[in-house]
């Protein structure tokens, strides 16, 4: 058997516990110390391509668009929001667990094909409710897969994110044509409901976690209405 190899640990701020890095062969796994599970494998990352191609489509070929992720990962998404999006547009990514920016920089970064080396990649290292403060229009695409679901499961504060005052929150920082994309690992149709009290209309879309097998996952594919 390939043994796990632990390659890092990092503190989640606010109490969060503890993520840690770990390599089995060629697959890399981030998960949460303890019973509470793995964030993320690089082994099944289909779905996470899909948040980006899907969260990025009504923007194909438009010049200087801005493009927010939260969180970085594995750079799965931010690699892909790079791709579907134009040379003259930017996108920003919220990360809030420095180590996991770290590991990006280092053997991590090769999953994704170093999407941070891209001139056009931005990090904020943070907490990515801190970009949804401002009132100011400034994205065309939101794309968001912070936890496992539209609940706290990286650290509890999350919780706040999903809720119908911070969802409006996140409508005022988007352009009117904009996307705000939410990937989660089962559908939750409470939280439509949600989207839509906070003034979106919302489309549900169903990908698979692994070229076109596996699990199934849902993202939520809201507009301002
Ligand atoms: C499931 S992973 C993201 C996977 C990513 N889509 C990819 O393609 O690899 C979740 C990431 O979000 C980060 N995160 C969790 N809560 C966050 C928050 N409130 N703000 C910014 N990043 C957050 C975690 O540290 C982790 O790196």
């Amino acid at each position: 058997m390939i043994p796990s190899i632990l390659l890092g640990t990092a503190n989640i701020p606010n109490d969060g516990g503890v993520l840690r890095l770990t390599q089995r062969g060629n697959d890399f796994s981030i998960h949460l110390q303890g019973l509470r599970g793995e964030l993320m494998n690089s082994r099944v990352h289909s779905s996470e391509l899909a948040l980006a191609e899907l969260g990025c489509a009504h923007i194909k070929g438009r010049e200087n668009t801005k493009v927010l992720v939260g969180g970085l990962g594995m750079g799965f998404t931010l690699a892909a929001a790079l791709k579907a999006t134009s040379i003259s547009s930017q996108v920003l990514v919220a990360e809030l667990v420095p180590e996991v920016v770290e590991w990006n920089k280092g053997p991590l970064g090769e999953c994704a094909d170093k999407p941070l080396d891209d001139k056009r990649a931005e990090v904020y290292v943070g907490d990515v409710a801190d970009l949804f403060k401002t009132e100011q229009a400034t994205y065309d695409a939101v794309l968001l897969d912070v936890d496992n679901g539209p609940e706290g499961f990286t650290q509890a504060d999350n919780n706040n994110l999903y809720s119908i005052e911070s969802l409006r929150a996140i409508g005022q920082t988007l352009h009117p044509d904009a996307v705000l994309a939410i990937w989660s690992a089962w559908h939750d149709p409470k939280f439509t409901q949600q989207l839509k009290k906070a003034h979106f209309d919302v489309e549900i879309k169903t990908v698979r976690a692994h070229k076109g097998k596996g699990s199934r996952h849902t993202i939520y594919l809201a507009k301002k209405r």
